[in-house]
């Protein structure tokens, strides 16, 4: 009994093993970065498969209500947007099918169902292919914006730190804080709580960098955070353990955790890029 276990427990971790996913990020082509901001605040890139995609649907929803001339219309437009990729972004030019979509305008033409049908499928092979491997990491890479440029002033010091090093400072107090509360030390507690209130506090400096909208900034500096810290505060001083603790566990969930599935996440692979 306990070999069979033995056994299929390897089998398992096996079976794992093969099926262990590895997720690439592939780099853009450098060029695609002047269609994004800071080069261009247009989006010329991402407007243009917006347009080629509405020309591919106009196609077939033209041609199922056999409104042949509208669909060459559409066919052509799509022609356009299909070898615009090329001239926005050279190195691509060499991965379109050209003539597949050239076949595919003259399909429409001579009406032949079959044959459009045909080309399209080829012509929609390379745009899967391509988001395959560009997509995400475009998104990534030309969407999300960079930390790198926000600094905090350091209420407690007064020196200027990146987003990286001012989260490491607000950590170290929060967990100064536990452990001195927990052996006893109770000024060293206090003390480190209130540098933890103060670069907590400073921790909102950074949001009018990005956001212009005060809504976005109250989502995580809410008067239920505000008042928590004011517990935190009165909890340190009377060597309140379990106040300390669940006011902390509360600020710890709604702000830094909530902030980081939105902000952290995107950061992390972003930096993949940068370094
Ligand atoms: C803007 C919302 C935001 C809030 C609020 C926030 N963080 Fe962060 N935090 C970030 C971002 C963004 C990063 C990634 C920075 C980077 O990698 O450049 C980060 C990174 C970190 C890191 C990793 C640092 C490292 O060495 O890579 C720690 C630890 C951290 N935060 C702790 C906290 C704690 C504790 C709180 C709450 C008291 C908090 N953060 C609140 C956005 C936030
Ligand atoms: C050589 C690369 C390449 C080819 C070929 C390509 N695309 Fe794209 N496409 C991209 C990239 C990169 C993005 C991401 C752009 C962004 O998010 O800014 C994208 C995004 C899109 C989007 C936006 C999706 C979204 O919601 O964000 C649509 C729609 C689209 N493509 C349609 C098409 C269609 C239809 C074709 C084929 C007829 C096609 N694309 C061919 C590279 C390509
Ligand atoms: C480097 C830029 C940057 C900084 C700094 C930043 N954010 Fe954001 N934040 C974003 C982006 C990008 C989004 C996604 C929505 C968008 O594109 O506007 C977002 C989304 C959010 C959302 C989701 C709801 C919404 O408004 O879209 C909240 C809430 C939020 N941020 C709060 C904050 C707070 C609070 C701070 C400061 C502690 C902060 N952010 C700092 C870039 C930033």
């Amino acid at each position: 009994m306990k070999k069979l276990i033995v056994t299929s427990l390897s089998v398992l971790i096996a079976f794992s093993i093969a099926n262990a996913k590895t997720v690439k990020l592939k780099e853009p082509p450098e060029e695609l970065g002047k269609y994004y901001p800071p080069n261009s605040d247009k989006f010329e890139f991402l407007t243009n498969m917006y347009q080629l995609s509405t020309s591919f649907t106009g196609v077939f929803a033209n041609i199922q209500e056999k409104q042949w001339d509208k669909a060459l219309n559409w066919a052509e437009k799509m022609k356009d947007h299909y070898f615009k990729i090329g001239k926005l972004v050279k190195k691509w030019d060499k991965v379109l099918r050209k003539e597949a979509m050239n076949n595919l305008v003259e399909a429409v033409k001579s009406k032949d169902v079959a044959s459009v049908k045909k080309y399209a499928n080829i012509v929609g092979k390379t745009c899967v292919q391509c988001h395959k491997n560009y997509q995400l990491p475009t998104k990534i890479k030309y969407h999300f914006p960079s930390f790198d440029t926000s600094s905090i002033e350091d209420p407690v010091t007064g020196v200027e730190y990146g987003v990286h090093d001012y989260m490491k400072k607000v950590t170290n107090d929060m967990k100064l804080l536990k452990i001195y509360l927990m052996q006893g030390d109770k000024t060293k507690a206090v003390k480190s709580g209130n540098n933890f209130i103060k670069r907590f506090e400073g921790l909102q400096q950074m949001c009018s960098d990005c956001h212009t909208n005060k809504a976005s900034e109250e989502i995580y500096f809410s008067k239920e955070i505000k008042g928590k810290l004011s517990t935190l505060k009165e909890a340190l001083i009377k060597g309140d353990k379990d106040k300390v603790s669940s006011s902390l566990g509360y600020i710890g969930i709604n702000n830094c955790s909530k902030c980081h599935n939105v902000h952290q996440i995107p950061a992390m692979l972003k930096e993949k890029f940068e370094k």
